[in-house]
């Protein structure tokens, strides 16, 4: 089962990708944990894509696309995957979309995950990551128990370089005019499902799994 998570910046995409991992059991993609590595570990990669993530542009098709095909076909996904944040762009999901039928595959499922700006911002804005395992935090919605440590791991917590207000309000302005058009592509195809990504983190997976029951239904029955 391929499933694409797709909504704003701070929606809680990497948040219930990693839960819907662990209950559907299948691996989760998140092009912005691949990209940040990169930049981390200074590849070519990372060094083309660092200016545009800092100013909380999109990296360019060309780059990102070979990079999340390279992972989407490779055996670790080969039985399907959760993606997170590619495609963004309506050349993004065009190759996907051929990638994907070229082995016999494509996207079961888009769920769009979507919450009021001020909701975003105060996400984004109170977001703290861990250094070392990559684990998410909220200044206060999901305090780590010792204040600045990771629990996982007891590194040290940091805000994202893009997660400022400013960056954060780019971000928000970048989603809606160049990965918001990608939603009539995915509704056309009969795809697309809308959930509300305001409350409870555990309420929203149960109506993303939900929404998906009727493609668990199917692929069970097959
Ligand atoms: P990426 O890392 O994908 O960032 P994003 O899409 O902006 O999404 P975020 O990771 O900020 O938010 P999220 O929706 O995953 O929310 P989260 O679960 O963390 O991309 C970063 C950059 O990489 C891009 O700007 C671009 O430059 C580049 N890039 C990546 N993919 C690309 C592509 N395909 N093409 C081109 N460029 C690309 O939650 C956020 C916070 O809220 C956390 O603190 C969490 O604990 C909290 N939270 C989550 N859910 C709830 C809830 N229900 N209630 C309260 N708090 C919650």
């Amino acid at each position: 089962m391929d499933l694409l998570l797709i909504g704003p910046p701070g929606v809680g995409k990497g948040t219930q990708a990693a839960r819907l991992r662990q209950t559907l059991d299948i691996p989760h993609l998140s092009t912005g944990d691949l990209l940040r590595r990169h930049v981390s570990e200074g590849t070519r990669l990372g060094a083309a894509a660092a200016a545009h993530m800092r100013r909380g542009d999109l990296v360019p098709d060309e780059l990102v696309t070979e990079m999340a095909l390279g992972q989407i076909l490779g055996p670790p996904c080969a039985a399907g995957v959760v993606l997170d944040g590619f495609p963004r762009t309506p050349a993004q999901a065009e190759a996907l979309d051929v990638a994907l039928a070229a082995h016999g595959r494509r996207l079961t499922a888009v769920l769009h995950l979507n919450a009021p700006d001020r909701t975003l911002l105060r996400r984004l804005t109170g977001r703290r990551t861990c250094g070392g395992c990559g684990d998410s935090y909220h200044l206060d919605t999901r305090k780590p128990r010792t204040p600045g440590r990771c629990d996982s791991c007891g590194h040290r917590l940091v805000q994202r370089a893009d997660d400022t207000a400013e960056t954060a309000r780019t971000r928000l302005a970048v989603h809606t005019r160049q990965t918001q058009p990608l939603l009539a592509r995915y509704r056309l195809a009969g795809v697309l499902h809308e959930v509300d990504g305001c409350g409870d983190v555990g309420d929203i997976t149960r109506r993303l799994l939900a929404a998906l029951a009727p493609h668990t239904v199917h692929s069970s029955a097959c």
